[in-house]
Order: C-alpha cells, then sequence, then structure tokens
C-alpha cells in the first residue's frame, strides 16, 4: 500500500512517522505555500532550517543553510534547477544537492518528499528529528 502516514496534530511543521520506521515524515508545509517559483523556509527543531522548492511540479526539500558561510538559501535566486545563494553567488543543484559554483564546495544535504492532501512531507533520518511518541497502529 506505500507509505502510510498517521498526523499527530492539526498543524504544520510537526512530526509524523512512517511505518517502517526507519525516518520521522515531517509535515513541512502546505503545496500553495511554494509557488511563483520561490523556495519557503521551514524552521526545524532539532535537526535546522530546511528549503522546500517547487521545480517543475515536482517538490524538493533540502538544508536552507548554505554550506559555506550560513545564508539562507530560501532567500537565493532560482534558475531553472540551480538556487543561488544571495551572500557570495554559489550555486546548488536543488534535486541532488550538489555544491556546483565556487565558493560552495560542500554538497547540502537532501531529503525525500512527497505529497499527500495538499501538503508537502519530507523523510528526515531518525538521529536528526524528534522522534514521535508511540502513535503507530
Ligand atoms: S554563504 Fe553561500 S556562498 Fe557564501
Amino acid at each position: 500500500m506505500g507509505l502510510r502516514i498517521r498526523l499527530r496534530r492539526a498543524v504544520l511543521n510537526m512530526t509524523t512517522e512512517s511505518v517502517d520506521g526507519a525516518h520521522i515524515a515531517t509535515l513541512l508545509c502546505s503545496v500553495d505555500d511554494v509557488c511563483g517559483g520561490r523556495p519557503k523556509r521551514v524552521e526545524l527543531k532539532e535537526h535546522g532550517p530546511v528549503a522546500v522548492f517547487r521545480l517543475n511540479g515536482t517538490f524538493y526539500t533540502i538544508d536552507d543553510t548554505c554550506t559555506h558561510a550560513q545564508a539562507s538559501l530560501a532567500e537565493g535566486e532560482v534558475e531553472g534547477d540551480i538556487v543561488i545563494c544571495p551572500a557570495h553567488f554559489g550555486r546548488f543543484h536543488v534535486p541532488t544537492g550538489k555544491a556546483i559554483t565556487f565558493p560552495v564546495t560542500q554538497d547540502l544535504g537532501i531529503y525525500a518528499t512527497f505529497v499527500r492532501d495538499g501538503h508537502v512531507f519530507a523523510q528526515l533520518p531518525c538521529a536528526r528529528s524528534r522522534r514521535a511518541s508511540s502513535e503507530l497502529p
């Protein structure tokens, strides 16, 4: 049947858990929050901020903080599938998180992203996220 998600609360940015228990699926935002080519920055406790991108109808979640010097990539320009850091213009490939233009040399974290019922979720490693309590069926 695929991934089954159980929502813990009816508000955004809360933690849910996948059936296999290997990853936490975190509700990041509404699909409508990511429009007009602009990424959405989402603050996550115990993980740090992520940026949600919508490129040609596909959603991607990457770490929001530039690996060079802490700028928010959600504030950068988007050209195709590239985001340009607003601080020093380093470039990252959004789908892979690859650093492609100096001064960035370290890749970004990327997270499996999916949409359910008009909301965007990302699967974050358990070790870096708050575990859901034992509410699974
Ligand atoms: S902070 Fe992003 S390129 Fe320097």
